[in-house]
C-alpha cells in the first residue's frame, strides 16, 4: 500500500505531466498556425510522450493500491514571440520538470518507499534525455538564425518524428 503523502505527490505529478502534454499540444497548434508543419508534428509527438509519462504513473498508483485523483489542467500559453521561442520555453519547462521528479525521489527516500524510488528511476533517466533533446534543438535554431533554407530543412527533419511508446520496463 502506497503512503498517502507519496500518493498525493504522484497525483500532482500526473497533473503536471498532463499539463506538459497540453502545453506541447498548444505549441504544436502554434507551429501549425505559422506554417511549420514539421515542428507542429514534433510537438504533437512530444505531447503523446507526456501523456505516456502521466499514464505510467496512473498505472503505478493503481498497482500500489492507491487512488488516482485527476484535477483541472491549467490553460497553456497560446502564442509565442517567434518560431524559436517554444523551444526555449520547452527547454526551461523540462528543467523545471526534472526538479519536480527529483523532489518526488527525495520524498520517496525520506519515507523509505524503495519501490517508488525504483519506479522513479525511469523518469530520472527520461529527464536526462528530455533536456538533452530540447537543448540540442535550441542550439540548432540558434545556428540557423534567420536562414530560411536551414529552417526549411530542420522543419522537414522534425516532420519525420513518430511516436513510439517506450517499453514499460
Ligand atoms: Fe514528462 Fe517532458 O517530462
Amino acid at each position: 500500500m502506497i503512503d498517502e503523502r507519496m500518493e498525493e505527490a504522484i497525483n500532482k505529478q500526473i497533473n503536471a505531466e498532463l499539463y506538459s502534454s497540453y502545453l506541447y499540444l498548444s505549441m504544436s497548434a502554434y507551429y501549425d498556425s505559422i506554417d511549420l508543419p514539421g515542428f507542429a508534428n514534433w510537438f504533437r509527438v512530444q505531447a503523446e510522450e507526456e501523456k505516456f509519462h502521466a499514464m505510467k504513473m496512473f498505472d503505478y498508483v493503481g498497482e500500489r493500491g492507491g487512488r488516482v485523483k485527476l484535477g483541472a489542467i491549467e490553460e497553456p500559453q497560446l502564442e509565442w514571440a517567434d518560431h524559436a521561442a517554444p523551444f526555449d520555453h520547452g527547454y526551461a519547462h523540462e528543467q523545471k520538470v526534472t526538479g519536480m521528479i527529483n523532489d518526488l525521489v527525495n520524498l520517496a527516500m525520506e519515507i523509505r518507499d524503495h519501490a517508488t524510488v525504483n519506479f522513479l528511476q525511469w523518469y530520472v533517466e527520461e529527464q536526462v534525455e528530455e533536456e538533452d533533446t530540447a537543448s540540442s534543438i535550441v542550439g540548432k535554431l540558434k545556428l540557423i538564425g534567420k536562414d530560411g533554407n536551414g529552417l526549411f530543412m530542420l522543419d522537414k527533419e522534425m516532420g519525420t518524428r513518430v511516436f513510439t511508446p517506450p517499453t514499460k520496463e
